[in-house]
């Protein structure tokens, strides 16, 4: 039976990840996926995370099974730090999940549960695994344009029109902040014609929540999210705790659907089963991590002083990485570096261009010249900048 199977593509950010380890150059520079380094190129344990970890193992007395959607005390804090403390309590449905990644898979689910006709529509470009999940699970998608490529940033007007196409019972997935590829955001005004647009053809919003934290600070992150949260009918969101806490490997994502009240209860019980059909019961440690940082005042301050202490860094660089171009260039077309948040930028390099900086250079970004800025640091900032002058960019 096995031997039917052809092997698959392999996933780029992955792969790329294991072109880079095979790779003997001391020179080499990771700039693939999507993880946070420091200066050194260690992804550290955040400190307030290691004191919980303490804690949660000190206080643990059981390995027993916990609850299949997951703790109401990580849910509560969670639904906290996204949607502010007067979040709509029995208005949201909530799915602890397997990472964001899962999040998003189980968003896709509930929506085919709903509506088995749901066309998901996403932006051009989006993170490849949107996409390649979609396709595993056969369900239609769109793409809306988004990106202006000559500009390098969001094409407003473009975008607007594709997703009023989208119908009711349609999804239309959004990056919450740091948008993945491109580092291009909606300013506020434009989440709310966003919101304006898909009131008025009653589809369905869904905001992959991946990077809070990490582009404005943790609420100007969320401004968006929350602003459709006050507007729309019904709303789902895939939060990730992968990057903002750093606790990629504990696999901690959280599922929150907005609808109306009536819809509460039945919206609910279809994503235990969800979790259920699955996996059963979602993995408890990050979670446990999450909410014992988030609902301790010292913790928490702690957490997010680091967190901010990140975010700043990563801007630093942003600074320093397009002030570089701007004198090698002699120009300032790759100011938009500057203007970019969160960890990723399309820089707008041909793939031939990327290829010619890993030859050439040992740096290693995604083939669509994405760049993970947390992957540099003030020294290899204007070694880049020069390979990319070097490459023709
Ligand atoms: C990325 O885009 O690099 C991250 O979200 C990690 C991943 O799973 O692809």
């Amino acid at each position: 039976m096995f031997g039917k199977l052809t092997a698959p593509a392999p996933d780029k950010i992955l792969a790329l990840s294991g072109l880079y380890r095979a790779d003997t150059r001391d020179t080499k520079i990771d700039l693939g996926v999507g993880v946070y380094k420091d200066a050194k190129g260690q992804t550290p344990i955040m400190t307030a995370i290691a004191k919980a970890e303490k804690l949660v193992h000190e206080t643990e007395t059981t390995k027993s099974y916990a609850s299949l959607i997951g703790q109401p005390d990580f849910h509560a804090a969670m639904a906290q730090m996204v949607l502010g403390a007067d979040y709509p309590a029995e208005r949201l449905s909530f799915l602890s999940t397997v990472g964001g990644t899962g999040a998003c898979r189980q968003a896709f689910e509930l929506a085919r549960l709903a509506n088995p006709d749901c066309t998901v529509w996403v932006s051009d470009p989006t993170w490849p695994n949107h996409l390649a999940i979609l396709d595993f699970m056969q369900m239609p998608r769109k793409s809306y344009r988004y990106f202006d490529n000559a500009s390098r940033s969001v094409d407003f007007d473009a975008m607007i029109a594709d997703i009023k196409q989208a119908k009711p019972g349609d999804i239309v997935l959004l990056h919450g902040c740091c948008h993945n590829p491109t580092g291009a955001n909606l300013t506020l005004e434009q989440w709310a014609i966003v919101a304006k647009t898909l009131l008025a053809n009653g589809a369905t919003a869904m905001i992959d929540l991946a990077y809070q934290g990490f582009g404005d600070g943790l609420a100007d992150d969320a401004a968006g999210t929350r602003l459709m949260a006050e507007q729309m009918p019904e709303l789902l969101i895939a939060a990730s705790c992968s990057k903002n806490f750093g606790i990629y490997r504990e696999r901690t994502g959280l599922l929150m659907v907005l609808t109306d009240a009536t819809a509460q209860e039945a919206t609910q019980g279809n994503l235990g089963k969800l979790n259920r059909l699955a996996y059963s019961f979602p993995p408890f440690h990050g979670q446990a991590l999450v909410a014992k940082v988030l609902t301790d005042s010292s913790l928490r301050k702690e957490w997010q002083d680091e967190l901010e202490a990140v975010r700043n860094g990563m801007l630093g660089l942003r600074e320093q990485l397009a002030s570089e171009l701007r004198q090698l260039s002699n120009s300032d077309r790759f100011d938009f570096l500057a203007q970019h948040r969160g960890m990723f930028s399309r820089l707008g390099a041909t793939e031939e261009q990327v290829l010619k900086m890993r030859a050439d250079n040992a740096i290693y970004m995604v083939g669509d010249s994405r760049l993970n800025i947390a992957g540099l640091n003030s020294t290899t900032v204007p070694l880049l900048a020069k390979a990319i002058i070097d490459a023709g960019v």
